[in-house]
């Protein structure tokens, strides 16, 4: 198999098949902004894309740039917080609007990223892909279940986990590594999905390994609890 053609057959589905989502923008469209990648990350941490939606949208008409945000209010950032659920997240996301808002902007490289309120491995690299396309390689749990299933990774999570990510970063491509790493999330949410993996209609058939196998559906394993 030649892993070098996985990025472009993806990109090519992404073209035609990308979510239409209030924080994104068109595939090969200019790039995104750097606060509203971040503000949707950090909102869709352990929370659906379709929660997400309407609380996206609010926050950013009431506070349509960083700088807004820094300057709300704490008591009504958290009251518009309310449903989304872990509120330590909206502390973090406050704290971190001020820090940004205090330093002119928004860091422009995953380590600059890292380092500020809330934001790990996955936003900084988020941010970093969509709003920079820069070659960063964007790691969920959508993704390692691609990537287990691409690479027919037996080994359980989540001692899996270090391997596919390494194995991901082989496969970030250095052509639109922003849409890259949505189109892994979209392909992980609406084609190879947790069970039954839509394998017909997905622009990765023909280099999976795992579907060659016939154990798609049973990866990535998981470890007894
Ligand atoms: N889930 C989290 N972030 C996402 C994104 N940028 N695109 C699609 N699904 C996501």
């Amino acid at each position: 198999r030649d892993d070098k053609v996985i990025a472009p057959a993806l990109l090519d589905w992404y073209d035609r098949h990308a979510r239409v989502l209030p924080w994104r923008v068109p595939p090969g469209g200019p790039p995104a902004d750097p606060y509203r990648v971040w503000l949707s990350e950090v909102m869709l941490q352990q929370t659906t894309v379709a929660a997400v939606k309407a609380y996206f949208q609010r926050f950013t008409e009431l506070w349509p740039t960083v700088q807004d945000l820094a300057a709300a209010p704490d008591a009504q950032v958290m009251a518009e917080w309310a449903g989304l659920g872990y509120y330590a997240r909206a502390r973090n996301l406050l704290a971190c609007a001020r820090q940004v808002a205090a330093e002119g902007g928004f860091p422009t490289t995953r380590t600059g990223l890292r380092a500020l309120p809330g934001i790990g491995p996955y936003t900084s690299a988020a941010i970093a892909a969509i709003a920079h396309d820069a070659p960063e390689t964007v790691v969920d749990g959508n993704v390692e279940r691609v990537v287990a299933r691409l690479f027919a990774v037996n080994t359980p999570l989540p001692r899996a986990k270090p391997g596919l990510t390494a194995l991901a970063e082989t496969l970030t491509p250095q052509e639109r590594p922003g849409d890259y790493a949505q189109a892994m999330m979209d392909l992980g949410a609406t084609i190879c999905t947790p069970r039954n993996p839509a394998c017909a209609i997905c622009p990765l058939v023909d280099p999976c390994d795992a579907r060659a196998e016939g154990i798609a559906a049973e990866l990535p394993r998981k470890a007894p609890k």
